[in-house]
């Protein structure tokens, strides 16, 4: 009977899958992030621009690309950059218009390419017309955002805030508005004031918001700051964090118990895939959440969903970003990545992030040869893979002065502390050729909007194209390597060390003919020879590996055959091979296999 009941189940959910066009696009593919403002100027004011994006669509063909994920376009005074909406309906005009959304929308269609949005739903500008209405208590908006009065006066007679809450960016969460009379709370920019999750009206407002740009042709989102979304309503302070890292009006000074990961926020993230759902299944097309979420391994897995409710797709997986460093041991890299995929909810799909436009670039973080390691690695791991724009080509960040400081994070953060802080240096124009500003912008035109880096003459996208071995054909050899390879795309892992620098996975399907990877990462600073043998269990015996693909150093040439037991993996590298896995150890886990779904079904 339950036999009967499942397998009913299973075909209904089938068909009704068959409705969705492109049902798991968003799992095999690799994600790539524009950061517009960097990407490509086409109207000389030296700033990207939509335009710009179009021009450059074959890029992304080029490359393996399946999803691009564009940082915000919307309306914005741009005191974040765009992460600051005044219309959360309309595009800003420095970026173009709707009319270029629409043709961008095309393109990308025509490609075969996924366009996903950037949804910034905890908060909106201050020159929102609700932050307006809110200010003068105009209904239904008089509630939109978090509003509190001052807790008393100072000895000079101005309010004193509520609490001691910070913003991230650096001073208090809290601005007084003379006109209201009370405090507003914004936990990033003061033009950012924090929408208000425990009105529904405001809910309601921002699940629209999703539904417009769906119908406008956006093939998903990625969700923008979710830990911040919810505050407690008794407005307590918080605790010191005790980290002398930071100096008190920075946000790292308190612990963020009652502005961040409250367990009322996930179930607005349920909402929101509700919502997502319920388009997908009306526009008939495959739809993705990703959450941006820096927090804890257990809070980043409830992302995922809670007993019949889903949640997103995927929380990003920033391990190689705030985990993984320089000196981490090859023991220590293995157990991040363990401790990641075992801590999956089951069913949930993986995903790998390098690096972001908030984040050092994963070449400048590692330095090159193991920047491109972990490009490797993010590649040919379980999972959706994530790219940020000029990390194909290896690009490096860039050293800007004081004097060309516009992050409001390095800026609130004062001459003393900006280089710690800004993020202008990972979102330095794109260098696509040597021309003069690496081609990001026309000759002639305005200078760009950050500094171009003074490297592009020798690391560009022309150059790189010209040359034999480059980041560039490495990127696309493991994009390559993503579509053509179910070993990849649905293998299992098996992670392992060798001595104490030597790192290895493989990943492998069990079906006759199809090829097994094995990825060998070496974290120490010399050129080591390695025994790889032990991670290769199921290689047929006498037979070699194939070498694919690897870092600049490799010494060994496509389709080389190697024997495992001398395998040299240059300094700080990474090598990816292929092998045949032994027809017994199909068999044995094939039979294996049969035998455990046998088990199930008669349970
Ligand atoms: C996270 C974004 O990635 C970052 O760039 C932005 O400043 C904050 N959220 C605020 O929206």
């Amino acid at each position: 009977m339950r036999v009967a009941g499942a397998f009913v189940f299973a075909l209904v959910a089938h068909l009704a899958a068959a409705q969705i066009a492109d049902v798991d696009w968003w799992k095999t593919t690799t994600f790539y992030q524009v950061y517009p403002r960097s990407f490509k100027d086409t109207t000389a004011d030296g700033i990207g621009d939509l335009k710009g994006i179009l021009q450059k669509l074959d890029h992304f063909v080029d490359i393996g690309i399946g999803g691009v994920w564009l940082s915000p376009v919307f309306k914005s005074p741009m005191k974040d950059f765009g992460y600051d909406v005044s219309d959360f309906r309309d595009i800003d005009p420095i970026f173009g218009t709707m009319a270029d959304f629409e043709n961008l929308a095309k393109g990308c269609k025509e490609r075969g390419l996924k366009l996903v949005l950037d949804f910034v739903p905890n908060h909106s500008s201050d020159e929102h017309v609700w932050f307006n209405k809110s200010i003068y208590k105009e209904e239904p908006y008089t509630d939109y955002y978090t509003w509190l009065d001052p807790k008393g006066l100072n000895e000079s007679g101005s309010p004193i805030p509520p609490n001691n809450w910070l913003s991230v960016f650096g001073g208090s969460a809290w601005e007084y508005n003379e006109v209201r009379e009370q405090f507003y709370l914004h936990q990033f920019v003061a033009g950012q004031p924090d929408l208000n999750y425990r009105n529904p009206a405001v809910v309601e407002e921002m699940n629209d918001i999703l539904r417009f740009w769906m119908d406008k042709g956006a093939d998903g989102f990625r969700l923008d700051a979710i830990p911040h979304l919810l505050e407690d309503q008794s407005f307590p302070d918080e605790p010191l964090s005790n980290d002398p890292e930071f100096t008190s009006d920075q946000w790292g000074y308190l612990s963020h118990i009652y502005t961040t990961d409250l367990p009322e926020l996930y179930d607005v993230i349920y909402g929101f895939r509700d919502v997502v759902d319920q388009k997908q299944a009306e526009l008939g097309r495959q739809m993705v959440m990703m959450v941006e979420a820096y927090t804890s391994l257990e809070n980043t897995m409830k992302y995922y969903g809670s007993g019949d409710r889903k949640g997103a797709h995927f929380p990003f997986n920033f391990e190689f970003v705030t985990n993984v460093k320089n000196e981490t041991t090859a023991a220590e890299l293995k157990q991040i990545i363990d401790r990641w995929q075992n801590s999956l909810p089951d069913g949930a799909w993986s995903n790998w992030v390098i690096g972001n436009h908030d984040r050092t670039r994963v070449a400048s973080r590692f330095g090159r040869d193991f920047g491109l390691a972990a490009v490797i690695m993010g590649q040919l791991l379980p999972g959706s893979a994530i790219t940020y724009n000029g990390e194909e080509i290896n690009m490096e960040d860039t050293w800007i002065s004081w004097k060309d400081t516009v992050d409001p994070q390095g800026c609130q953060a004062g001459p003393e502390y900006y280089q710690k802080f800004s993020r202008d240096p990972v979102r330095t124009p794109f260098q696509w050729d040597n021309s003069t500003y690496a081609g990001f912008t026309i000759p002639d035109s305005s200078k760009p909007w950050l500094p171009v880096n003074e490297n592009y003459k020798e690391l560009n996208l022309a150059e790189q194209k010209e040359m034999a071995n480059s980041p560039y054909h490495i990127y696309k050899k493991l994009t390559a390597l993503r579509k053509e390879r179910a070993a990849v795309q649905r293998g299992s892992l098996t992670t392992k060390t060798v001595g104490d620098n030597i790192f290895a996975f493989t990943r492998q399907v069990d079906t006759e003919g199809e090829k097994a990877v094995l990825v060998v990462v070496n974290v120490d600073d010399a050129e080591v020879t390695a025994d790889v043998t032990s991670t290769v269990p199921s290689l047929r015996a006498g037979e070699q590996l194939t070498y694919h693909v690897g870092t600049l150093e490799s010494p060994y040439d496509a389709d080389e055959m190697i024997a495992p037991s001398s395998v040299k993996v240059p300094a700080r590298g990474a090598l990816v091979f292929l092998y045949t896995n032994s027809a017994t150890s199909i068999a044995a886990t094939s039979l294996l296999l049969l035998v455990s779904t046998f088990l199930a079904l008669f349970n």
